[in-house]
């Protein structure tokens, strides 16, 4: 099957009431990890890749392997930019194969964020390819890019609507409180605002920060109407710890295969859980 985009799926989630995995993608385990999780539970998932892990892995690589995926497992899969920067990284990205690109315009002014966004939706709309947008700044850390949960601001409902109608965006990542990167204590979600904005657009609505996030909230999240959550930080810790765990019990081994199998295996069981609370399973 070959890359589709997250509008042959995330209708149906939205319809539902389920929601369909991001997982970020950071190299070949990641990707391997991803879709053995997706085989043995027949879900649908989204390959989130953001600029710094597409300057890790190379563009022709990260959509190769993405490809081999999609190929191997017969399952709907999307390969999407995760926090696109401009209208020439989506174009890049969209040209070398990508079926879906987020743009991120919460760090311009709203009308800017809208004018920009529209941009980029004509264009990939043309070519089949699905678009998210970012309203409201979620803190947190990504990459290289930090922003203190103090100065995150939330989506404001009324803006959502606005910027839906007039960009056509088919999904939407709004700040409800969730931080990327490793919480300090628990989030506050505002299921308040997830659930007016789902419940006035037709867009898939987008939690972003899905590490850590306990159980019954992202359950809330869901049943409040967001129907795409995004994943990376609770992979690359469990993947890690499994590495540390081999390394710091023999100092000798130096094959690469010894350490990276257990840290796929570590977060073949991550995705496999995200997806079982997401609802996705059975759903591909
Ligand atoms: P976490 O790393 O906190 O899971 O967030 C992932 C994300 O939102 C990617 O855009």
């Amino acid at each position: 099957m070959p890359l589709v985009s997250m509008n042959e799926f995330l209708p149906a989630a939205r319809e539902g009431k389920y929601a369909v995995g991001q997982f970020n993608m950071n190299n070949l385990e990641f990707a391997q990890a991803i879709t053995q999780a997706g085989i043995e539970l027949k879900s649908p998932f989204i390959f989130g890749v953001s600029e710094g892990a597409l300057k890790y892995m190379g563009i022709e690589f990260t959509v190769a392997l993405a490809e081999a995926a999609a190929k191997q497992s017969g399952l709907p899969i999307a390969l999407h930019l995760d926090h696109g920067s401009s209208f020439e990284v989506a174009m890049k990205c969209i040209r070398a194969g990508f079926s879906s690109v987020m743009f991120d315009g919460s760090h311009h002014s709203f009308e800017d964020n809208i004018r920009l966004t529209k941009e980029i939706v004509k264009t990939a709309h043309a070519m089949g390819v699905s678009v998210e947008g970012e309203l409201g700044t979620i803190g947190g850390t990504e990459d290289d890019i930090s922003l203190d949960a103090e100065k995150a601001s939330l989506a404001k409902p009324e803006e959502a609507i606005r910027f839906y109608e007039e960009t056509g965006v088919d999904a939407l990542a709004i700040a409800v409180g969730t931080a990327h990167g490793v919480y300090v204590g628990e989030p506050k979600i505002h299921f308040d605002i997830i659930e007016q904005v789902a419940a006035a657009i037709p867009a898939a609505i987008v939690l972003h920060g899905g590490s850590g996030v306990p159980d019954e909230m992202l359950r809330a999240a869901i049943k409040a109407g967001a129907a795409k959550i995004n994943v990376n930080t609770e992979n690359q810790v469990a993947g890690t710890a499994a590495i540390r765990e081999v390394l710091n019990k023999d100092s000798k081994v130096y094959d690469p295969r010894k350490y990276l199998t257990p840290a796929r295996n570590a977060m073949v069981e991550v995705v496999k859980s995200k997806m079982t609370q997401f609802g996705s399973v059975g759903k591909a």
